[in-house]
């Protein structure tokens, strides 16, 4: 990742901070608005809450859940899971340091800044590769594909949710004339039959559910 987009990333989300967690949960009136108008009114919390529940809650599982955000969705399950060794890790230090306040006092654990197109972890080191909301940010969405495919063991699960192009033109309007100018989200951004290609290459037993403009899906190395 170039120096140019890794500033432009961290220095969006430190500035967004205050507001993140409420307007992605629809916490206010003008949230909710803007979720409505722009987004079809799709429900991140619904479609969070969906992919979470692929995981059992007694599982002993090495899991990573990358870019953890400030783990404004996952903080209730994460703390559920008491039997797994859990990895969060994003780019940002600012949405890391929320995440470590919300799962603070959890052994089980573990926080690392790192970037996705890098991961610091050995081939096959997860049973379980979460990704919520983090492949519409991710500026190398390639190395994306490919370091979390191969941190995942064979038989692993690949969990994710995040935009896909071509479902709605005001959404796809937001997101290349705002969304991406601010540096949230970083194109190019897949159709749903671009991502099916590339799911489709690198594993098996594909599900995929769209959402207005969101996709998510589990799939099996
Ligand atoms: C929209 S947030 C999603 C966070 C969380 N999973 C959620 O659903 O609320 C996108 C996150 O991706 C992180 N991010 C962007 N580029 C990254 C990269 N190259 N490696 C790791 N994380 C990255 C950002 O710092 C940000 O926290």
């Amino acid at each position: 990742m170039s120096n140019k987009k890794k500033d432009k990333i961290q220095s969006a989300y430190k500035d967004s901070i205050g507001i993140y967690d409420d307007v992605l949960t629809q916490g206010n009136i003008f949230s909710r608005m803007y979720i409505r108008f722009f987004w079809s009114g799709t429900d991140d919390s619904r479609i969070a809450s969906e992919i979470l529940s692929y995981i059992p809650d007694d599982y002993e599982v090495r899991l990573l859940d990358v870019p953890v955000g400030t783990a404004v969705f996952t903080e209730q399950k994460w703390k559920k899971l008491s039997k797994a060794q859990i990895t969060c890790l994003d780019y940002s230090e600012d949405m890391l340091d929320k995440a470590k306040k919300r799962l603070s006092g959890c052994d089980n654990i573990s926080f690392v800044q790192g970037d996705v197109g890098r991961l610091p972890f050995d081939d096959g080191s997860f049973d379980i590769v979460m990704s919520m909301n983090g492949f519409h940010a991710f500026p190398d969405k390639k190395s994306a594909f490919r370091e979390t495919w191969r941190v995942l063991k064979k038989g692993g699960q690949f969990i994710a949710c995040f935009y896909i192009r071509g479902k709605s033109k005001r959404t796809d309007w937001l997101v290349s004339r705002i969304l991406s100018k601010k540096g949230w989200f970083t194109p190019p951004f897949p159709t749903e039959e671009q991502l099916l290609k590339i799911l489709n290459r690198l594993y098996s037993d594909v599900e995929c559910q769209i959402d207005g403009s969101m996709v998510y899906f589990r799939c099996v190395k």
